[in-house]
């Protein structure tokens, strides 16, 4: 289903210049100060600065991120306090601020100015759905989920430690206070989840009673006589009415809040992980597992990181669209746009976000691309439909048709990226270059890994195979993954050739193929398309293909270039039978009883083997967001994505599809 579009907020404020909700009649935060509130209501009433020095990392949710006070404060807070652990905060917003009206709000609060500029920096398109955000380091994370907290909390998976209670007055506000919405923060609540609120108001607390919640009064803030703290207490006498799955396990601790630690005494240790294959998936997953403390041993068979289809010298980094904004769409929206941010802060990577055209393929193509933005109502910065006259000017060059513009759309060297990815990771990775893997074995402790002559090469609990299409090879049983290999050949012109009176392209085009600007370093024509080959001999008549792709994208340019005279490179992508990528832990062989009622969420895994594969033919956009996916599967932290799009991309789709159709035997080797 199409999620509706985002209304933003409207800045405004009282005659004492609190900022203030017209559409709720309502403050933003209290007359007598946004973040004396915050440290006091949220930030004490959790107990976090004693919290934080017990569990690594910590999760926080918040309902209502408006002017994000509460989140820069904890930010401030924890700073203060050390660092003590990794820091997750998830924040729900039906009606986010454009950035001009953030920074104008936020520009009241100068001690935290230094926090608001970089919140500010990547502030995200006002686009429904979760947006993933790293900050210091990466050591805090911050999820925005922009839309109803109705809607946007059940596609949560996260293990909550404290919640921030903070819509308008409930009364003014109730969608925020609901039944429903305090229910789905408890299922994702454990035993020594706590929350606060500077609500007292009755309806809330007996329907956090309800719950499960054992609630204390406490002192409030500003003109508020109380407020409220509360402990998720799975012990609690009173019968909920609500299902109340605890996510994490943890030890309980004493029942009252007051005076001691509410926080189990555990931290959890950064993991250790093999991971074969060094291109885009295998280096982007290494570096987001390396960021969490985790130990990585990276296997390559080539002497080098990218070298098989991630070593083009340049692609194009561009979401896919579709009418009826289908998840595939959205999934490659998010992923975008994470790359998007991710790019910008990464030290060395050889990329610009030049601007891509996507020329449509004729007057119809024109009318559909037209229409498909009218039913999306995406932001212009993202894509807008540029007609014919306008989509000239902007390229500076005769072209046969208008087309989708995005404007932060580009080219990035992919080599340049995965060597990024790896210096930044690199004190906890350890690259083995020239070293084949031919054979995996589970063990008591994990995964062992062997070359061709069954030496040992390594251990480690867990193992990611994100070796492209060589990993079903590995597999030790038959599970499909269904991975297509489709051959590809690029070309490269030295100069494109035309009669100087244009300005030198300057953007990526693309309609069946795509062009890449000078400045990319190799102007690249690409790609041929062939499904089921894996050959990786140049073909001329792929050459001759470039050259037709060329002549659509800028008519008469090709005219004159023999395609014996081009040089190019062959790779193989490596593509799921829905094109979208196959992420997260691989499932188990089923008996034939549990095959019945299987679905993906209850589904066994087999313990500690994991894939990210089936990049395609879009491996630059989806591998960083579908990295922190794995990365925050593996190490249990709330994941960046909408549980639907999870399961999207689940390995186990096409093995539950097989099972449906029943186009397996129900053996033990299946
Ligand atoms: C012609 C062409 C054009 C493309 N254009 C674009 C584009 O414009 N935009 C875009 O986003 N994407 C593009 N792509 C897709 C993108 O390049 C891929 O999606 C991406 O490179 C896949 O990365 P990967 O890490 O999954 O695979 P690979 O880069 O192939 O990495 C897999 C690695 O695993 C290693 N390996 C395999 N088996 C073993 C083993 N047993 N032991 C040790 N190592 C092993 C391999 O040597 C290889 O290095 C293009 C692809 C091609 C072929
Ligand atoms: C009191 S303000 C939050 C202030 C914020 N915590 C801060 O630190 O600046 C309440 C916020 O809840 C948002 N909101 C209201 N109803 C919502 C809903 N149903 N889902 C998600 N957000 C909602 C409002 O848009 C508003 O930004």
């Amino acid at each position: 289903m199409k999620p509706p579009p985002l209304v933003p907020a409207e800045f405004a404020t009282t005659n004492g210049g609190t900022p203030f909700s017209v559409a709720f009649n309502d403050v933003y935060h209290s007359a007598h100060g946004g973040l004396a509130q915050a440290r006091h209501v949220f930030i004490q009433g959790n107990n976090l600065a004693d919290r934080w020095l017990q569990q690594n990392p910590f999760v926080i949710a918040e309902t209502g991120f408006g002017l994000g006070l509460n989140f820069l404060a904890t930010w401030q807070a924890w700073q203060d306090a050390g660092k003590p652990c990794r820091l997750h905060f998830v924040s729900v917003e039906k009606h986010p601020f454009h950035r001009d009206d953030l920074a104008r709000a936020l520009a009241g609060f100068a001690e935290l100015t230094p926090l608001a500029e970089q919140l500010l920096k990547q502030w995200p398109l006002l686009v429904t759905g979760f947006h993933r955000l790293h900050f210091d380091e990466g050591q805090i994370t911050l999820t925005l989920l922009f839309g109803a907290a109705q809607m946007q909390l059940p596609q949560l998976s996260a293990g909550l430690d404290a919640l921030y209670l903070d819509g308008f007055a409930p009364a003014r506000n109730p969608d925020l206070w609901s039944p429903d919405v305090l229910a789905t923060l408890t299922r994702l609540s454990h035993p020594a989840t706590t929350l606060a609120t500077w609500s007292v108001a009755g309806e809330l607390r007996r329907t956090l009673e309800q719950l499960g919640w054992s609630l204390e009064r406490r002192p409030g803030f500003g003109n508020k006589r109380e407020m409220l703290v509360g402990r998720y207490a799975t012990a609690n006498t009173r019968k909920s009415t609500w299902p109340a799955v605890p996510k994490r396990d943890c030890p309980e601790t004493d029942s009252r809040l007051r005076g001691v630690s509410p926080a189990p005494t555990f931290r959890a240790s950064p993991g250790k992980a093999i991971i074969i294959g060094a291109g885009l998936a295998g280096t982007a997953i290494s570096e987001r597992l390396a960021r969490r403390g985790w130990q990585v041993d990276l296997y390559e068979r080539n002497a080098a990181p990218a070298q098989e289809a991630s070593g083009n010298p340049s692609g194009v980094l561009l979401p896919l669209l579709t009418r009826d904004d289908a998840p595939a769409a959205r999934l490659s929206h998010a992923c975008y746009r994470y790359a998007l941010r991710r790019l910008t802060e990464l030290p060395g990577v050889r990329w610009s976000p030049c601007g891509v055209l996507h020329i449509a393929r004729d007057a119809e193509h024109e009318l559909l691309q037209c229409a498909t933005l009218n039913e999306l109502n995406l932001p212009a910065k993202l894509v807008s439909f540029l007609n014919h006259a306008a989509a000239e000017a902007q390229i500076g060059r005769p072209l046969a048709h208008g087309g989708w513009w995005f404007p932060e759309g580009g080219w990035v060297d992919p080599v340049s990226l995965c060597n990024a990815l790896l210096a930044l990771g690199a004190e906890r990775i350890e690259t083995h270059y020239s070293v084949t893997v031919a054979r995996l074995e589970q063990t008591i402790d994990g995964w062992q890994i062997f070359d061709s002559a069954d030496n040992l090469l390594g251990s480690a609990p867990h193992l990611i195979l994100a070796n492209a299409q060589a990993a079903q090879a590995l597999l030790p049983c038959p599970v499909p993954l269904t991975l297509l290999p489709i051959r590809g050949q690029i070309s490269y012109l030295e100069k494109l050739a035309d009669n100087d009176n244009h300005p030198p392209l300057r953007h990526v085009l693309c309609r069946s193929g795509y062009l890449t600007p000078p400045e990319s370093g190799a102007i690249c024509i690409g790609a041929s398309f062939d499904s089921g080959d894996s050959d990786l001999q140049s073909r001329l008549s792929d050459h001759e293909g470039n050259l037709q792709r060329l002549e659509e994208l800028l008519p008469g340019t090709a005219l004159g270039i023999n395609a014996h005279s081009l040089t190019g490179r062959v790779g193989i992508r490596s593509t799921a039978r829905d094109r979208v990528p196959l992420v997260g832990t691989l499932p188990a062989p089923l008996s034939a009883k549990d095959m019945e009622q299987a679905t993906l969420a209850t589904m066994p895994r087999i313990p500690g083997l994991h894939v990210l594969l089936g990049l395609g033919a879009r491996g630059l956009v989806w591998a960083p967001l579908v990295a922190e996916l794995l990365a925050s599967q593996l190490a249990d932290e709330p994941l960046p994505l909408e549980a639907a799009l999870v399961k999207r991309i689940d390995p186990a789709r096409f093995y539950l599809q097989a099972l449906r159709r029943k186009n397996v035997s129900n053996n033990a080797d299946l």
